[in-house]
C-alpha cells in the first residue's frame, strides 16, 4: 500500500462519494428552490458513476491508504439498489468502515437493507424539531415525524445513528436547547454544525453564523460539558460529554475554529470528478480516465498527483479576499456531499 502525503504531510485516509446530484429536499443552505427548481439541469444518468465504477475507484483509493468511506449526495437513498453497492464496498479488503449522509426520509424504508449489506453508521440531519421551522428550512418538502421515524429504524436495525444541525441565525438558533436535550434522552450524538459557505447559492454572511461557543453556552444550560478525546485524528466534530455522563454532543466549527490541518478527505462528485476540499473550485475528472480504459497503475498515477500536490485549507484562510476570489465557482454541496 502506498502512503500518499500532501504538501503539508497529510496523509489520504477517508473519502467520501456523491452517488447522485438529486435531493428530494431544498434546504435553503444548500439548494435553494429559486435555483434548484423544476427546470434544473441535474445530471443524465450516463454521466454519473456506475456502481462498478465507484467499486473500481474505491479498489484503486484503498491501495492508497483509503480506510473509510463514506457514501453521500445530494440524497443518496434516492440512488436507486444503494444497498447493492454498500454490499460491495463492503466486500474490498481494506475497508474498515463504511457510513452514509442522509437527510433519512427514506431510512424507514431501507436502514434493515442498508444494515444488512454492511453499513455501519448514518448521519442524519435535523435541522429542528419544529414542523414549521423545519419545513421552512427543507424548502417545505419533508416532516421532522418522517426523519425521526428513519432515524428510529436506523437505529433498531443496528446503525450507528448521528443527528447532523445546521444552526443559522435568526432560522433555528431557537432549538438548539430543545435538540439537545432530545437527543440526550433518545441517547443519539447530537453535532451542531456551524453554517458554511459551500457551493454559490445559499448567500452565505458571516453574521448568518452562530459560533461553536455560542453553541455551548446555550448546551450548558442542559448541563456542563466537558470535551472528549477525538475518536480517530481529524475527526471533524469536537467532542463533549455531558457531565453527568448521560449522552454525547459534538460540534462542526470550519467558520469559528477551523480543521484544515488535520484534513485527510477526498471527495468524488457523482459525475466522477475527484475533489480534495470541500470548497474547491476545479475537480480532477476520473471518470474520463475510467471511461477511456486507462489502467490501474495510470489512474493510480492520477490520483497520487493531485494528493501529493494538494494545497487545501480553505477553512483556514477564509477571509474577505478568498471568498471574493472563489465567488460563483465553487463546486455546489449537492455535487460534492458535504
Ligand atoms: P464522522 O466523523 O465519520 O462521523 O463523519 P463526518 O462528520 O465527517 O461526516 P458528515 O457527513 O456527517 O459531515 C458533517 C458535517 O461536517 C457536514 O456539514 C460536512 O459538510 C462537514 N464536513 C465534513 N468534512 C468536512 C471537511 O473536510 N471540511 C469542512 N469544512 N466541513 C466538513
Ligand atoms: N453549511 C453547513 N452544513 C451544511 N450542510 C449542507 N449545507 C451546509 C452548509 N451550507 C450539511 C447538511 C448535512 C451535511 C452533509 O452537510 O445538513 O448534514
Ligand atoms: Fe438535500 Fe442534504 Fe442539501 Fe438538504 S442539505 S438539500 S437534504 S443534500
Ligand atoms: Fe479539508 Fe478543505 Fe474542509 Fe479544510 S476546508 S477541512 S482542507 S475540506
Amino acid at each position: 500500500m502506498t502512503n500518499l502525503q500532501d504538501q503539508f504531510q497529510r496523509p489520504l485516509r477517508d473519502l467520501r462519494i456523491s452517488v447522485t446530484d438529486r435531493c428530494n429536499f431544498r434546504c435553503q443552505y444548500c439548494m435553494p428552490a429559486e435555483i434548484f427548481g423544476p427546470d434544473f439541469a441535474f445530471l443524465p444518468s450516463e454521466k454519473i458513476l456506475s456502481f462498478e465504477e465507484i467499486e473500481r475507484l474505491v479498489k484503486i483509493f484503498v491501495s492508497l491508504g483509503v480506510k473509510k468511506i463514506r457514501i453521500t449526495g445530494g440524497e443518496p437513498l434516492l440512488r436507486r439498489d444503494l444497498p447493492t453497492l454498500i454490499e460491495r464496498i463492503n466486500r474490498i479488503d481494506g475497508v474498515e468502515d463504511i457510513a452514509l449522509t442522509t437527510n433519512g426520509t427514506l431510512l424507514k424504508k431501507y436502514a434493515h437493507d442498508l444494515a444488512k449489506a454492511g453499513l455501519s453508521r448514518v448521519s442524519v440531519s435535523l435541522d429542528s424539531l419544529n414542523e414549521e421551522r423545519f419545513f421552512e428550512m427543507n424548502g417545505h418538502r419533508g416532516k421532522v415525524k418522517t426523519v425521526l421515524e428513519g432515524i428510529e429504524k436506523a437505529a433498531e436495525a443496528g446503525l450507528q445513528v448521528k443527528i447532523n444541525m445546521v444552526v443559522q441565525k435568526g432560522k433555528n438558533e431557537q432549538d438548539i436547547v430543545t435538540m439537545a436535550q432530545f437527543f440526550k434522552e433518545k441517547q443519539h450524538i447530537l453535532r451542531f454544525i456551524e453554517y458554511m459557505d459551500v457551493g454559490n447559492s445559499n448567500g452565505w454572511k458571516m453574521d448568518d453564523v452562530v459560533s461553536k461557543k455560542e453553541i455551548l453556552e446555550q448546551v450548558q444550560q442542559i448541563s456542563p460539558l466537558k470535551p472528549v478525546e477525538p475518536n480517530y485524528k481529524g475527526e471533524v466534530a469536537t467532542r463533549f460529554q455531558y457531565q453527568d455522563n448521560q449522552g454525547e454532543i459534538g460540534v462542526i466549527s470550519s467558520v469559528t475554529d477551523s480543521f484544515c490541518s488535520s484534513c485527510s478527505r477526498a471527495r468524488i462528485s457523482a459525475e466522477g470528478k475527484l475533489y480534495t476540499c470541500l470548497f474547491a473550485t476545479d475537480g480532477t475528472d476520473l471518470r474520463e480516465l475510467l471511461r477511456n480504459g486507462e489502467d490501474d497503475a495510470s489512474i493510480i498515477q492520477c490520483i497520487s498527483n493531485v494528493w501529493e500536490n494538494r494545497t487545501d485549507r480553505y477553512s483556514d484562510e477564509r477571509n474577505e479576499q478568498t471568498m471574493e476570489k472563489r465567488k460563483k465557482s465553487k463546486i455546489e454541496m449537492s455535487h460534492i456531499g458535504g
